[in-house]
């Protein structure tokens, strides 16, 4: 009977705040668990950070498991985590090759071919292109149809947003509501390929469904917001069914693409909840943007990461989307169908495995959190995330905003 390590990799760019709280409480955590295959060994956890250096292929992976937050920008680091699962059995979220190849545009058809009313949405091509491609001229000019993308609007609908078919961070996101504003929009958009979608108008809620495995949390947002209030505190803004209803949304989507933490926005208008943009699989973790909510995104991370390393879980390397095609297919409504979505997707997670194992090892984990974000340990993480982003004369104002919210949250939770 021995004491075996598990060797969790953060493999990380600029975030700072949530690894220092991850690697805080991890050692507050102390764990110890019996190992589940029953060899009677005893597992500890160890977390380091993923460096970047020169690589040999045939190389060994330290790691059981790397949490990634680079794979989307920073390719060396992507190949690297590849090769490791593909050549040394490495368990990541998320799942690299799904990351690459699954942009917004993917994430939108294969979720109206599943029946989610996503909002009407065309793909325009671009307006100007890199220069110094021999085939294009003759394939644009033997192939591209002139188009008005005043009558691309005429038949979607004003207003629309002009937004790219890859999106993120609000990059080159634009509302336009009449010819004369989307040829405008058109023009800026320059090399970059333009969805055009309809607007969902005057909804009357805006929620980001954040998943992480088989755990999601709604947060009411607010657009119009400063960043540092558009997460809203606010709670009670929905109905426990519709909080089941984006629950069943954020699990169809993240399984289907084999993600493990995503993002998923929506927008109610008229009782219908209309997911307007998902393909967030490196979601925001910043203090400085989640504040209230940050603990619960922490505890996510160590839930979630100690789960996959304890239990050895194997990795999802290939996309599997005929179970989902086969259930949309079904002469069934869409709610039907979305409980069968959800269900493929709780097996995918092994959602009540994971519950047991969490109510089972990590039971004290509500405590050592509480007491952690009660430290100077704490403080000084939002603090030097602060410091990372604000001017100098903001960060004790900031500091002292977000550590404030941290409190409320801690209250709450003891009032619960
Ligand atoms: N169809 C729509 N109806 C109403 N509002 C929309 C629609 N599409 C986009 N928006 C608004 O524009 C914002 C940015 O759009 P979207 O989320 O698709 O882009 P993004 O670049 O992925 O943003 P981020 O990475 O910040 O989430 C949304 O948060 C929302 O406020
Ligand atoms: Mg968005």
């Amino acid at each position: 009977m021995a004491e075996v390590v598990r060797h969790i990799g953060l493999s990380l760019g600029a975030d700072i705040c949530w690894p220092l709280c991850f690697e805080a409480i991890m050692k507050r955590l102390d764990l110890r668990i019996p190992s589940p295959d029953g060899s009677g060994d005893t597992l500890r956890f160890e977390v380091e950070r993923v460096t970047i250096e020169p690589y040999d292929l045939r190389q060994d992976c330290k790691y059981d498991l790397v949490v990634d937050r680079l794979t989307h920008w920073y390719h060396t680091s992507r190949e690297w985590i590849k090769k490791s699962i593909l050549m040394n059995d490495l368990y990541v979220f998320n799942n690299p090759w799904s990351v690459q190849a699954n942009e917004k545009h993917t994430t939108y058809c294969a979720m109206m071919h599943l029946g989610m009313p996503i909002p009407e949405t065309w793909m325009i091509p671009p307006k100007s292109y890199e220069p110094g491609n021999p085939d294009l001229r003759p394939t644009l000019a033997r192939y591209a149809k002139l188009f008005d993308i005043g009558k691309v609007g005429d038949e979607i609908g004003w207003p629309m947003f002009m937004k790219p078919y890859d999106g993120g961070g609000w990059r080159g996101v634009i509302k336009v509501d009449d010819v004369k504003s989307a040829w405008k929009a058109y023009e800026d958009s320059g090399k970059s390929v333009m969805h055009v979608q309809a607007a969902v108008k005057d909804f009357d809620r805006f929620v980001r469904c954040i998943g992480f495995g088989p755990q999601t949390h709604c947060v009411l947002y607010d657009p119009d917001a400063p960043l540092h209030d558009r997460y809203t505190t606010k709670t009670d803004f929905i109905s426990k069914a519709e909080e089941e209803h984006l629950r069943k949304l954020t699990l169809t989507i993240n399984s289907f693409f084999e993600w493990e933490f995503n993002s998923c926005e929506a927008l109610r208008k008229d009782g219908v909840w209309y997911p307007i943009d998902f393909a967030n699989p490196c979601p925001d973790s910043q203090v400085t943007s989640l504040h209230w909510h940050f603990p619960w995104l922490v505890k996510s991370y160590v839930r979630w990461s100690v789960f996959c390393a304890a239990t050895k879980r194997k990795m999802r390397k290939n996309q599997d989307w005929a179970p989902f095609y086969e259930v949309a297919k079904l002469d069934l409504s869409f709610e039907e169908k979305l409980d069968r979505y959800a269900a493929i997707a709780d097996a995918r997670y092994e959602t009540a495995r994971f519950e047991e194992f969490c109510a089972k090892h990590l039971g004290h984990l509500d405590e050592v959190v509480d007491a952690f974000f009660a430290s100077d340990e704490a403080k000084d993480a939002v603090r030097q995330k602060v410091t990372a982003l604000f001017p100098i004369h903001e960060v004790e104002k900031f500091t002292e905003l977000f550590w404030g919210r941290i409190q409320d949250w801690r209250a709450t939770q003891k009032a619960a």
